[in-house]
């Protein structure tokens, strides 16, 4: 078990591009392995590898309600469809929170943390965090999307 340190507002990297991921290897299944420790230590519902610092196109995702854990590398969405007005926020700008516009359903394929093809039908939840992780591949985040008026800081309790 390894917690990763999450990259934060105002770091450059998150503004970067994640390179492919050429072979998925030991080392992308340590990494991927370590992601996912991050995201439930920080109660998360996904992470990009950008965001522990490493410009590699690999995410997890964990929506919790009995719906699998995704590992997604290399993603590449092929469809879109529908848009949902949802609330978002995201673990490298702790305690800010906005309403955002995403689609409703998305299909991606990737590959899985066996170097296995995969595709993904996502609706709701699932789907607005697909989005939101491969944003953070091409160096976009979440606040720079938001539906202006709609930004919220929640001050952290001390
Ligand atoms: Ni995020």
């Amino acid at each position: 078990m390894a917690i990763r340190m999450i990259r934060k507002e105002g770091d450059e990297i998150l503004t970067k591009k994640s390179k492919k991921v050429e072979i998925v290897d030991d080392k992308i299944r340590e990494l991927v392995k370590d992601m996912l420790d991050t995201v439930h230590k920080y109660d998360g519902v996904g992470l990009a590898a950008v965001q522990v610092g490493i410009l590699k196109q690999v995410i997890v995702i964990d929506v919790g309600d009995g719906e699998p854990v995704h590992v997604i590398i290399n993603p590449e969405i092929v469809s879109t469809s529908g848009k949902q007005v949802v609330e978002e926020g995201c673990l490298s700008f702790p305690n800010k929170f906005g309403k955002i516009e995403r689609p409703e359903k998305v299909r991606v394929k990737a590959l899985d943390e066996n170097g296995k093809k995969i595709e993904i039908k996502a609706t709701g939840l699932l789907a607005q965090a697909i989005c939101h992780e491969v944003d953070h591949l091409n160096g976009e985040v979440f606040i720079d999307k938001i539906i202006p008026g709609t930004l919220e800081y929640i001050n952290p309790e001390k």
